[in-house]
Formats: C-alpha cells, structure tokens, sequence
C-alpha cells in the first residue's frame, strides 16, 4: 500500500541537501541548501524551475519560524508524550515509514527503507564495533511518521527542516532568521536574550527544540525504555539541530555529557546520506541483523 501524504510539495527537498560524492549522487538529511545538482547529476538548466524551489523552501521556513513557539512544542510534547497513537514493532515503524511517500521527490523509485539501511550499512562498514551506532542509523528518521494520518498527520513545518531552541534568542545561523521576526516568542522579554529561561550550560536535554520528527523519536525512544546509549538518543534528538552541528551556535546551553555527544553527532552526520546511486541494499539479507539490534535495545512492541 502507499499512501501518498497531501502535503505541499516540500518533504526531503526541504531537509535534503544535495551534492555531488564522487560518482554517487547523494543526499544529506537535515540540510537545507538549494541544491547545485538535480537528481540526476546534472546542473540546473531550469533556473525558473530552481527559483520556484528555493522560493518553496523559504516559505517553508516561514510558515515554520512563526509557528514554531514555546507554547506550541510544549504543547505537542504533551500531547505526543501520551504515546496512544498506536503500538508496533520498531521494525513494523520501518515498514510503515516505507508507505509515506513524498510525491515531489523524483528520486522516490525505492523504497525509504533501502535508504535507511543504505546510511547504516554505510556506518557498520567503518565502524563494525558500534552496534548501537548502525541501529541508531536505521531509525533516526523514523518520527516522519507524523506525517500520517493515523499520527495526526502533521503539516511538514511540524516534523522535517532544521530544528532550533525555544525559550532564548534565535541565533543568527539558522536559516531564514529574518523570519522570526513574525514570531510571537521573537518579542517576549524572557524569550529574546543569550539564555532566555536556561542557564549557561544547563545541558541540552532541559531545552525545548523546535518540534518535528527527532524530538518524537527520542520521546518514544526514550519512554519505552530503550537501552541505547545517551549517545544515540543524542544523535536521533538532535539530527536535525543544524544551528548547533553545522554552525556551532548554542554551545553555552551544553553541559559535558553533550559535548561528549557531540562528536558522537559529527560521525553520524557524515553518513546521515542515503546514497541514491545504484547501490542497492538487500533489505532481506541484512533484515536479520537489525532484528538481533532492535530485540537488543528495544522492547518487542513500543508505545507510540
Ligand atoms: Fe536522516
Ligand atoms: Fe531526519
């Protein structure tokens, strides 16, 4: 079955980043920069077709900077934090994950799985002795199942992009800041300044993130009782924390264990790409080994 989300045409073009690696095409999830090559490892001719896009990502990030308040995560962080949309398997969540398809994607001729085990087979062949790393691979991404409508099915904005804190200043590197300024928190005394309502190196873990699909697959990760390390719960919660990885923003809020983290973060983040060359994944060969993984770290059925 494939169920084909009625979202405005953004899904991994808003959060993938595309460049060339060599032969392989490649795409970074989280990104956000207009890609230099299409799909097909080519440069653009279409400059109209590439300014529409670009155009469709800032009024992504738009709607997003507004929306995004400190009420409004708290709220979702409540209401997902309940956990009483459904139960299945961490596999079964792979498989259903594999049903939302994002129609403007045109690189979309396999399934989302194969890119899943694509970035954690890639990560398993480098680093063979982390487990824990290959299985945190496999289901950083899989709270894109907001976007369904059995879990409310959420509005792009609210699951995928790159995430920021609430609560304290938006810093200047996230992308498309001038558009904060129609936020609501943007003009809130106790939100605006360095720190806000934290304090210096309170740790990441007491600031509330902007919602979307890695702050949800760290609550059902987290409240199920997964025996994962702080390390990989760091990396699903924060995968999308571009401000933070990419421009080193917001380091004050650190405590040491998140410094630890962190590197763990920058590994992953290199392999955070699906490799949509022809490299095909034998998801029935390597199923059994994620299975030995997920009975490791994760109960037989989980709350979501
Ligand atoms: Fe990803
Ligand atoms: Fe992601």
């Amino acid at each position: 079955m494939t169920i084909l989300v009625g979202q405005p045409p953004l899904g991994p073009q808003v959060e993938d980043k595309k460049f060339p690696l060599g032969q392989n095409e490649l795409v970074l999830d989280g990104g956000f920069e207009a890609p230099d090559i299409n799909s097909f490892g080519n440069s653009f001719r279409d400059y109209n077709a590439e300014s529409e896009r670009r155009k469709t990502v800032e009024e992504f990030y738009r709607v997003n900077h507004i929306n995004q308040t400190f009420d409004y995560v708290k709220k979702m962080r409540e209401e997902y934090g309940k956990l009483n949309k459904t139960e299945m398997s961490i596999w079964e969540c792979c498989e259903l994950l594999n049903e939302v398809v994002d129609d403007s994607d045109p690189d979309l001729d396999e399934p989302q799985i194969e890119h899943l085990l694509q970035t954690a087979e890639a990560i398993r062949k480098d680093y063979p002795n982390e487990d824990w790393l290959h299985l945190t691979a496999l289901i950083h991404d899989l709270g894109k199942v907001l976007l369904l409508p059995s879990f409310g099915q959420l509005p792009q904005w609210a699951v995928v992009g790159d995430t920021f804190p609430l609560g304290c200043a938006f810093d200047e590197s996230i992308v498309h800041h001038k558009y904060f300024k129609d936020s609501p928190d943007f003009n809130n005394p106790a939100y605006n300044t360095k720190n806000g309502v934290y304090e210096q190196g309170c740790g990441l873990e007491n600031v509330v993130m902007s919602w979307g699909h890695d702050d949800y697959m760290y609550l059902v990760a987290k409240e199920n009782g997964t025996t994962l390390p702080s390390s990989a719960l760091f990396i699903i919660r924060y995968h999308s924390f571009y401000p933070l990885h990419r421009a080193g923003a917001y380091k004050h809020l650190m405590n040491e264990e998140d410094k630890e983290n962190l590197k763990w973060l920058h590994v992953f983040n290199k392999y955070d790409l699906y490799s949509k060359s022809k490299v095909r994944v034998d998801v029935e060969k390597v199923k059994p080994y994620y299975l030995s993984l997920i009975e490791k770290y994760f109960p037989a059925t989980l709350k979501w």
